[in-house]
C-alpha cells in the first residue's frame, strides 16, 4: 500500500522586509545576503499573526478540497509553542471545526519535528488505511536584532494531509536518522530568542546530512544517482548548498546545482520557517519547470540540537492536477513591505506575556490571534 502525501498548502504572514533594506540601514553589502546567505526577504508577522493563525489559514484552504471527516489525527509540529501545555492544534482544531473524534498532540525537536510529524502520521495509515491525518508544520523564526542569525528570520506554515493512495508523493519506507546531542542552537524556556552558535551549527547540520545518508545507505542499500532531485532543510539557501557540496565531496561523485535550485524559490523569500522550511522546499520543487512524475525525491530534515532524517518519496503520476497550493507566489507578493525602521520597532514590541492585552487589528488573514483574556489566547475568523 502506497502512503503519503495527499494534498498541501501553504500560509505566510502579513509583513516583508526586504533584505536591501536591512542592508542599506545596517551598512552591510547586499551580496552577503544576497549571495552569501542566498535570502533575498523574509515574512514578518503582524501582531494578531501567529503560529495557530498560520496554520489554520494553510489547513482550512486544504480542508475546502477534502472530506475532513475522514481525519483521525491531527500532529502540530512547532517550535514557536504558544502554551507550555496545551497543543497549538487544539486551537486550530476548534477553528476548523474538526470533528471531536481526533487525536491532537504537538510536536517538538527544533526544525526536524515536521518530519517526526509526517512519519508519524504515515505510520497511523498504515495501520488504519481508513484514515487521513493532518499534519501541520507552522514556525516563526525571530533571532535577537543584530545578530548572526537576524536576516535569516522568516515565518510560514505548510499543512498537508497524509492519507493512503497519495495523489502527490508516496512516502517509502526505511529512512536514515541521526541523532548527536549538540549545543547549536537552543531556546530556552525564558527567552524569545534562540541562543546560536553560528559556526558549529553549520558543523553539525553537514555531519548530520553525512550520518543521516550513511544510515539510509546502510538500511536500504540506496545509490546518491536513484535520487532525481534533493530538498534539504533550508534555514538559508545557502546552507543547502553547502550540504549538498559536503555529500557529493562524501561520496566522491557530482551533484549539480540544478539537483536542488528549484527546491529554494519560495525559501528565499519565506526565510527560515523552521520546521515548515523543508516543506516549503518540496512545494517549490513540485511546482517547478520538471516534470516529476515517477521521480524519487531524497528530502533532509534537520532539526538543531540535534535530529535530522533522510527519507525519500516518490511523485505520483497525475500530481500536477493535484498540486493547489498555487497561491504561493501571489500570498508573497501580496504581503505588505515595511521599511527596516517599521520593522524594528514591530519586533522590538514583541508580547510573550499572558497578561491582559489586545493585539493591533491589521491582518485580512482568514484567521487572527486577538489578544489575551485571562491567560486564555483568543482566536477569531476575520
Ligand atoms: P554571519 O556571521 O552573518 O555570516 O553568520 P558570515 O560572515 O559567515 O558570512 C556568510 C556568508 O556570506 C559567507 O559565505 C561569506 O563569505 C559570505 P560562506 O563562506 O559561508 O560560503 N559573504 C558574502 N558573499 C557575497 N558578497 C558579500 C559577502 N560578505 C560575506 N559581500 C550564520 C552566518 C549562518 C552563522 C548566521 O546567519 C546565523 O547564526 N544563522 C542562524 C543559525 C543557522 O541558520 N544555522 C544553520 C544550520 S542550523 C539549522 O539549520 C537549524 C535551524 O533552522 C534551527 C532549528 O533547527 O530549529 C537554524
Amino acid at each position: 500500500m502506497k502512503i503519503g502525501i495527499h494534498d498541501l498548502d501553504v500560509a505566510t504572514t502579513h509583513f516583508v522586509l526586504k533584505l536591501d533594506s536591512m542592508a542599506e540601514a545596517l551598512g552591510v553589502d547586499p551580496g552577503k545576503y544576497h549571495m552569501g546567505l542566498g535570502q533575498d526577504e523574509f515574512s514578518v508577522p503582524a501582531p494578531d499573526e501567529d503560529v495557530v493563525t498560520m496554520a489554520a489559514e494553510a489547513a482550512t484552504r486544504l480542508l475546502s478540497r477534502n472530506d475532513a471527516s475522514k481525519i483521525r489525527m491531527v500532529l502540530f509540529a512547532t517550535e514557536t509553542g504558544i502554551d507550555q501545555s496545551k497543543a497549538a492544534g487544539v486551537f486550530v482544531h476548534g477553528l476548523l471545526g474538526l470533528p471531536n473524534a481526533v487525536r491532537t498532540v504537538e510536536f517538538k525537536q527544533a526544525c526536524y519535528s515536521g518530519t517526526a510529524a509526517l512519519q508519524t502520521a504515515v505510520n497511523h495509515v498504515a495501520r488504519y488505511p481508513e484514515d487521513q491525518v493532518l499534519v501541520i508544520a507552522s514556525d516563526i523564526a525571530r533571532y535577537a536584532v543584530d545578530s548572526g542569525g537576524e536576516p535569516t528570520q522568516g515565518a510560514g506554515a505548510v499543512a498537508m494531509l497524509i492519507a493512503a493512495d497519495p495523489s502527490i508523493l508516496e512516502i517509502e519506507p526505511d529512512s536514515g536518522v541521526y541523532t548527536a546531542d549538540v549545543n547549536d542552537f537552543w531556546r530556552p524556556n525564558d527567552s524569545s530568542t534562540p541562543f546560536v552558535e553560528g559556526k558549529l551549527s553549520l558543523d553539525a547540520y553537514m555531519d548530520a546530512t553525512l550520518g543521516a545518508w550513511d544510515d539510509l545507505v546502510a538500511r536500504r542499500g540506496i545509490e546518491i544517482s536513484d535520487i532525481h532531485r534533493f530538498l534539504h532543510h533550508q534555514p538559508f539557501t545557502k546552507m543547502a548548498r553547502k550540504a549538498h557540496a559536503k555529500l557529493a565531496e562524501h561520496l566522491g561523485v557530482e551533484l549539480g546545482a540544478d539537483l536542488i535550485e528549484e527546491s529554494m524559490t519560495y525559501n528565499r523569500r519565506v526565510g527560515n520557517s523552521y520546521t515548515a522550511s523543508l516543506y516549503f522546499g518540496l512545494v517549490a520543487q513540485l511546482q517547478g519547470n520538471d516534470d516529476l512524475a515517477g521521480k524519487r525525491l531524497g528530502l533532509f530534515s534537520y532539526g538543531s540540537g540535534s535530529v535530522s532524517e533522510f527519507f525519500t518519496g516518490i511523485v505520483q503520476p497525475g500530481y500536477a492536477e493535484h498540486l493547489h497550493a498555487d497561491n504561493v507566489a501571489e500570498s508573497l507578493d501580496s504581503r505588505v513591505e515595511l521599511s527596516f525602521e517599521e520593522y524594528r520597532e514591530r519586533h522590538n514590541a514583541y508580547v510573550g506575556s499572558s497578561d491582559n492585552n489586545e493585539t493591533e487589528k491589521v491582518t485580512d488573514a482568514p484567521f487572527r490571534f486577538s489578544g489575551v483574556i485571562d491567560h486564555v489566547r483568543q482566536y477569531e475568523a476575520n
